[in-house]
């Protein structure tokens, strides 16, 4: 694993062009060396953000991508096309797209696939409802979807995102995450791992330290440049922790 940790912003259906400020606000504090941020702003952004922030140390990504390359698919984008505008990750499987659009794990590979085919990163996501987790159902989900969805692909991240704590304020315990975190270690060796789910400046350096996570992929607390820089800059605390600990 890479001692960089990602600290991505997932923007979902949020920011209109005047937005960019808080772009401008992240691309001009210094960050850690230990953290990497991307920002992963909706489609209608991602070119000018793209722009702004070439050649700074904040990469822009997308949230999501057709399986094709081009095509009658009206309303969606090819990774091809994200590429093309500036992006280089891409979300997929996210479950706010696994249950508003349907999207299977076979669909989650295809999409990581066509990621990987435009040259870009994956970062797919995988997580337990509260349903599966209080049937005790949390491991084998997590197998059932990294083995259902996830291609044999170079550049991929994983993320981890119970989805009973996306936007819920609800963190799971440091243990639960550990948990977690090393089941997907096991099985995926030394890919690159993040947390997701309620993450924010006040619980980052705790989360941040939990053995095998890889960083952080934030809803909610991304859209707000002092939040996010927030975030990232808990990634050298938390080093600090592991370090102490060892
Ligand atoms: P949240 O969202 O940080 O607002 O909980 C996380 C995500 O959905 O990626």
């Amino acid at each position: 694993m890479t001692d960089v940790q990602l600290i991505a912003g997932n923007w979902k259906m949020n920011g209109l062009n005047s937005a960019i400020a808080e772009l401008d606000a992240m691309i001009a504090a210094p960050t850690s060396p230990a953290a990497g941020l991307l920002v992963c702003p909706p489609a209608t952004l991602l070119a000018a953000f793209a722009e702004r922030a070439k050649g700074s140390a904040v990469g822009i990504g997308a949230q999501d991508c057709h399986w094709e390359v081009s095509g009658a698919h009206t309303g969606d984008l090819s990774a091809e096309m994200l590429a093309d505008a500036g992006a280089t990750h891409i979300i997929v499987g996210h479950s706010e797209r696994r249950a508003d659009h349907g999207e299977t794990d076979a669909i989650v590979r295809r999409k990581a696939e066509a990621v990987a085919r435009a040259g870009l990163t994956a970062i797919l996501c995988i997580g337990e409802t509260l349903e599966q987790r209080d049937a005790g159902q949390t491991l084998e989900v997590i197998a059932r979807q990294l083995e259902g969805s996830v291609p044999a692909i170079d550049r991929l991240v994983i993320a981890y995102e119970p989805v009973w704590a996306i936007g819920t304020g609800r963190t799971p315990t440091v243990e639960q995450v550990a948990e977690v975190h090393a089941a997907i270690a096991a099985r995926m060796g030394g890919v690159q791992i993040l947390y997701g789910g309620s993450v924010k400046p006040s619980n980052a350096a705790e989360l941040l330290a939990v053995p095998h996570v890889g960083g952080a992929l934030v809803g909610g607390a991304s859209l707000k440049a002092a939040d996010f820089l927030g975030i990232a800059a808990a990634t050298a605390l938390a080093g600090a922790q592991t370090a102490g600990a060892s």
